[in-house]
């Protein structure tokens, strides 16, 4: 089996790119990543070596590169991941969003539709929901209702992605997720941010009244919904991928506190996200039924297990510390 996966050095994509080389020993895999300021190749050093491993520097939004990927690594499966994934940096600047989530899905799948395929994945995101009500949960059919830049970005490539099956007869799955979390996440995300800010006794920037929900999913128990999804999921169809684990955003700071031995007053809340979904809900019954995947990570353990990650790498916190990061720091959070 060969795999073209896309935006394989960023967060989600490196653990899956991590995943398939070490549990499938035949599998080759293509990594084709532009390396924005998400995109880190030390996600990869553990495989970078491996001759079944291959990373090609590019943009998916480059028709002519991506055909030529295409045609001279002839993958059976595309897994996409790449795309800007942030939901504030989208809300400041939304044209990268636009041109990578839209013209890049819709460049990739341009590509395949005229190179045969076993499959081509799309990864989508719970986002598309919105905000759902307690206690209701998206099924696979829940409405669509976006919110912001990333998420109607995200609905359109989800939708764009489906159409393909349905016109083209191209072998498409998506799975729509719930929010990651583990080791290598960049820290301009919740709990990354709230584990290494409280690491150096930073504030903890809660947006509004921090009683937002969210469900929690350990990277690695998404990457194996993603496999499950290709090996046993039918094409031409989404399945919900969720990790059972709703919590409110200050539940989570405060058991990332307590896991550090912080105290509760590093927490300061700050202006609200403009936009901001309510809650997310999803129920992850069709992917169970039809291929017998559970998340099989508690949060408290996933949670302890990212935090002695982010300990013991120092060094890679500080290179994303010393990079763009800091732009992007100062301006989503100087005037909140
Ligand atoms: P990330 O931001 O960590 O990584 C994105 C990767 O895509 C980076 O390596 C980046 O360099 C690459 N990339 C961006 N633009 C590109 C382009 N034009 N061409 C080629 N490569 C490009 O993202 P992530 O958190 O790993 O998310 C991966 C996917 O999963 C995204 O599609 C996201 O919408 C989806 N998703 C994320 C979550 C989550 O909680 N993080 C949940 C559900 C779904
Ligand atoms: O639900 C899946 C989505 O989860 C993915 O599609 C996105 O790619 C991913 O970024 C994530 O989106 P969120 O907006 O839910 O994640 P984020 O970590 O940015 O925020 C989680 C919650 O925490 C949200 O309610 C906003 C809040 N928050 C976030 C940050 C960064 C804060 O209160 N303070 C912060 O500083």
């Amino acid at each position: 089996m060969k795999y073209l996966v896309t935006g394989g050095a960023g967060f989600i994509g490196s653990a899956f790119v991590r995943l398939v080389m070490r549990t499938q020993p035949s599998a080759r895999v293509v990594n084709l990543d532009k390396l924005t300021y998400a995109g880190n190749l030390e996600n990869l050093t553990s495989v970078a070596s491996d001759a079944r491993y291959t990373f090609v520097h590019g943009d998916i939004c480059d028709k002519t590169l991506v055909d030529s990927v295409m045609r001279e690594q002839k993958p059976d499966v595309v897994v996409h991941f790449a795309a800007e994934s942030h939901v504030d940096r989208s809300i400041l600047s939304p044209a990268p969003v636009i041109e990578t989530n839209l013209i890049g899905t819709f460049t990739l799948l341009e590509a395949a539709r005229h190179h045969g395929l076993q499959r081509f994945h799309h990864v989508s995101t719970d986002e598309v929901y919105g905000s759902i009500d307690s206690p209701h949960e998206a099924d696979e059919d829940y409405p669509f209702h976006t919110s912001s830049p990333y998420s109607a970005s995200k609905a359109g490539s989800d939708l764009l992605a489906q159409s393909y099956f349905t016109t083209y007869k191209l072998p498409v799955s998506v799975s729509r997720a719930s929010n990651n979390y583990g080791p290598y996440h960049f820290p301009e995300k919740l709990i990354p941010l709230m584990i290494s800010n409280a690491m150096q006794d930073k504030p903890l920037p809660i947006y509004g009244d921090g009683m937002q929900i969210r469900d929690w999913l350990y990277v690695d128990d998404h990457c194996r919904g993603i496999l499950a999804v290709i090996e046993q999921g039918r094409a031409g169809e989404v399945y919900n991928i969720g990790g059972n684990c709703s919590l409110p955003n200050i539940e989570v700071v405060k058991r990332i506190l307590k896991a550090l031995g912080k105290p509760d007053s590093l927490m300061q809340t700050v202006k609200d996200r403009p936009g901001h979904d309510r809650r997310y809900a999803l129920t992850n019954t069709k992917l169970t039924r039809e291929t017998g995947w559970e998340p099989q990570m508690t949060f408290d353990e996933g949670l302890q297990q990212t935090i002695e990650w982010y300990r013991a790498n120092p060094e890679w916190v500080a290179r994303v510390f010393s990079g763009e990061y800091r732009n992007f720091y100062e301006t989503n959070y100087a005037n909140r």
